[in-house]
């Protein structure tokens, strides 16, 4: 019942990422429209059915599973799901259990994550600058994540920071940025604005192409290719001045398809095999249609089997439209 999953490329899956929520209290720019209708409770899967779903998919090879949203960690009750999901960590069949949060709520929540096997954790800031961060994320308040942060670290949780490259918003920003991570030996990605959703801004006014950035940078500083690899998309490299991890992730001007490993499924139990296309596969009705699991693993199989091969994103003056018309906060990346 529980086969491997495998593309028609060859691609193994063995990373799933998971939308525990649409939810966000922070409205980023580049991520959301300021006023945004989320989805009725009713569509969204419970935690038990968030648990049993993600369980199907280790059963068939994930080693790697990681909640976002939204932001998973204002999900009611969202360390019952974490704390149930950490058996696969102890068990030994996950590799690694984490999240991708904006940190609004983490200094509630490390001590509890670190226990339940969470080692590692992404956070999002954009800027270091408290009315920049207020710009940005229009909600969200600067003091607060960095208090999450400074919690996540005493808690034992390393911490990567992710930095999206806006034009003329945060550029200038992004060598103090280097130096404020890798003295708090946090890693740091600087990732491309990709085209999901309609947002509020134009998103031309908003692309910086990270192969300017780096060639920037390496006017600065020394970069030095390095092989780590998380099983994410960034691209690493070491600063030989900090000794601190840069990784990049260029879904715009270098796609990484071709090695891509992972799917994504939201809060509703919708799968996406990729997040640069619209094709998706309804996981919940065969979840709810029986308390076996044999139809929810044939739906999968047939869903990976139609993975496509990449994502076409463009973002240019002509195309106006974005590439997808969901928000990246319904698959959280
Ligand atoms: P690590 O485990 O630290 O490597 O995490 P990650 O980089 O896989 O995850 P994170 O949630 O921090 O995502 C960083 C950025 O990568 C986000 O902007 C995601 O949207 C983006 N990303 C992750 N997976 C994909 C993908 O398959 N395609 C594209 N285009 N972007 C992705
Ligand atoms: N393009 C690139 N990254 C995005 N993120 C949110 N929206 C976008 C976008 N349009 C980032 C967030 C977070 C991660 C999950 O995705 O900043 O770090
Ligand atoms: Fe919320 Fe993350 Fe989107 Fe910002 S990028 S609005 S923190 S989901």
């Amino acid at each position: 019942m529980s086969q491997p999953m495998i593309d028609p490329f060859g691609r193994t899956v063995s990373y799933l990422r998971v939308s525990v929520t649409d939810r966000c209290d922070f409205r980023c720019v580049y991520c959301m429209a300021e006023d945004m209708t989320f989805l009725p409770k009713r569509e969204v899967l419970s935690l038990e059915e968030l648990d049993r779903l993600c369980s199907a998919f280790i059963e068939k090879g994930v080693r790697k599973l990681r909640l976002t949203g939204g932001e998973p960690l204002v999900r009611k009750n969202i360390m019952s799901l974490i704390r149930s999901l950490s058996r696969h960590i102890d068990s030994g069949k996950l590799e690694e259990l984490t999240i991708t949060t904006n940190g609004s709520q983490l200094a509630r929540y490390a001590t509890e994550l670190y226990e339940c096997g969470v080692r590692r954790i992404n956070v999002s800031i954009d800027t270091l600058d408290a009315d920049r961060f207020k710009a940005i994320t229009r909600w969200g308040d600067l003091g607060k994540v960095m208090d999450g942060i400074r919690a996540a670290t005493a808690a034992g949780l390393s911490v990567k920071i992710n930095m999206v490259a806006l034009k003329g918003v945060n550029e200038h920003e992004i060598l103090s940025m280097v130096e404020w991570c890798h003295a708090n030996g946090y890693d740091l990605t600087l990732i491309e604005t990709m085209p999901l959703g309609e947002i509020d801004e134009d998103r031309t006014d908003q692309y910086l192409p990270l192969s300017m950035v780096r060639a920037k940078l390496a006017e600065q500083l020394t970069l030095e290719d390095i092989p780590y690899k998380t099983g994410g998309p960034a691209r690493y490299v070491r600063i030989a001045e900090t000794g601190g991890r840069l990784g990049f992730i260029t879904p715009m001007t270098h796609n990484f398809c071709e090695s891509c490993n992972r799917v994504r499924v939201t809060c509703t139990g919708m799968l996406y095999m990729c997040l640069g296309q619209d094709d998706s596969a309804d996981l919940r009705a065969p979840l709810r249609a029986s308390e076996s699991d044999e139809q929810l693993h044939a739906a999968i199989d047939e869903a990976i089997g139609r993975k496509p091969k990449g994502h076409d994103f463009i973002i240019d003056r002509r195309t106006r439209q974005p590439a997808v018309t969901r928000h990246m906060s319904v698959t959280g990346g």
